[in-house]
C-alpha cells in the first residue's frame, strides 16, 4: 500500500481538461471526458508507478468487461482507470474514495462513473446497481491477485500466465495475502460468473498491455511491488 502524502490536490489544473462531447448515452449519465484528459488527471495525483500500472490494469479489465457485457468501452475504461485517483494522497477510509469523487466532479465525469467508484469499495455503503459497478468491484483485487501471480513466476510474465495457476494462488490464504479474495468470489457471483471466467477475462485484458504493465517478461524487467486497494 501506498502510504505517502504528496501535495494537496491540485484542483482546478486539470478541471475540464480536454473534456470531449461524445454521442449521447441515453441513461448511461451523460458525456465522457477524454482519455487523454482522465489521464493527465491520473499523472497528477498519482506519481507511484505501481499505482499507475494497478489503474491502467482495471481499465484494461473494464474494457474488456464493457465489450462482454454489451457496455461502452471507453465509459467503463475510464471508471477503471480513474477508480483509485486519491489512494496515493488520501488513503484512508474516511477519505477514500471521496477525494478522488470530488475531483471527478470538478473535472466533469458523469455521476455513472463516480457512482461506480463509490461503490467500489464496500464501506461507502453505496450499492452496486449497474454491470459497470459490479465489474470495477469484481476486477479491481482480482487484477492484483493476476499481477501478483506474474511476478512470482520466473520470467515475470503475464503472457505464459494461466488461469488455472491464478486460481490456485487464489487458493493459497498466504500468497498476496493482502488481495481480498471474498471480493473477487462476489464479485464474480453477481456477474453470474465463475471465477476462473472473470480470472480469464481479466488476465486476457491484462495480457494485452503486458508491455505497459512491466510484465511483458523482458530480461531484467524489475519487479514491482503489487498495489491492490479497497
Ligand atoms: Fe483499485
Amino acid at each position: 500500500m501506498e502510504e505517502k502524502r504528496v501535495n494537496p490536490p491540485a484542483g482546478s489544473s486539470a478541471r475540464m481538461a480536454g473534456v470531449a462531447t461524445r454521442a449521447g448515452h441515453p441513461g448511461a449519465g451523460g458525456d465522457l471526458p477524454s482519455r487523454e484528459a482522465a489521464w493527465q488527471l491520473v499523472c497528477e495525483w498519482v506519481q507511484s508507478d505501481s499505482l499507475r500500472k494497478h489503474l491502467l490494469a482495471v481499465e484494461a479489465a473494464m474494457r474488456r468487461m464493457a465489450e462482454r457485457a454489451g457496455g461502452d468501452p471507453d465509459r467503463w475504461g475510464l471508471a477503471g482507470l480513474v477508480h483509485d485517483l486519491d489512494w496515493e494522497r488520501y488513503p484512508t477510509r474516511e477519505d477514500h474514495p471521496y477525494r478522488g469523487v470530488e475531483a471527478l466532479r470538478q473535472a466533469g465525469f458523469p455521476e455513472d462513473i463516480v457512482h461506480a467508484v463509490l461503490a467500489h469499495a464496500d464501506y461507502t455503503g453505496t450499492a452496486r446497481e449497474s454491470d459497470m459497478d459490479r465489474a470495477l468491484y469484481a476486477v479491481d483485487e482480482l487484477t492484483g491477485l493476476i499481477t501478483a501471480a506474474a511476478l512470482v513466476r520466473p520470467d515475470h510474465s503475464l503472457r505464459t500466465l494461466e488461469v488455472k495457476s491464478v486460481v490456485k494462488k487464489m487458493k493459497e490464504k498466504r500468497f498476496a495475502a493482502g488481495v481480498d479474495r471474498q471480493t473477487i468470489e462476489v464479485g464474480a457471483q453477481e456477474l453470474g460468473l465463475t471465477v476462473p471466467e472473470l480470472t480469464a477475462e481479466a488476465l486476457a485484458a491484462m495480457q494485452g498491455i503486458a508491455d505497459q504493465l512491466g510484465l511483458a517478461g523482458e530480461p531484467g524487467q524489475p519487479a514491482e511491488k503489487t498495489v491492490t486497494s479497497s
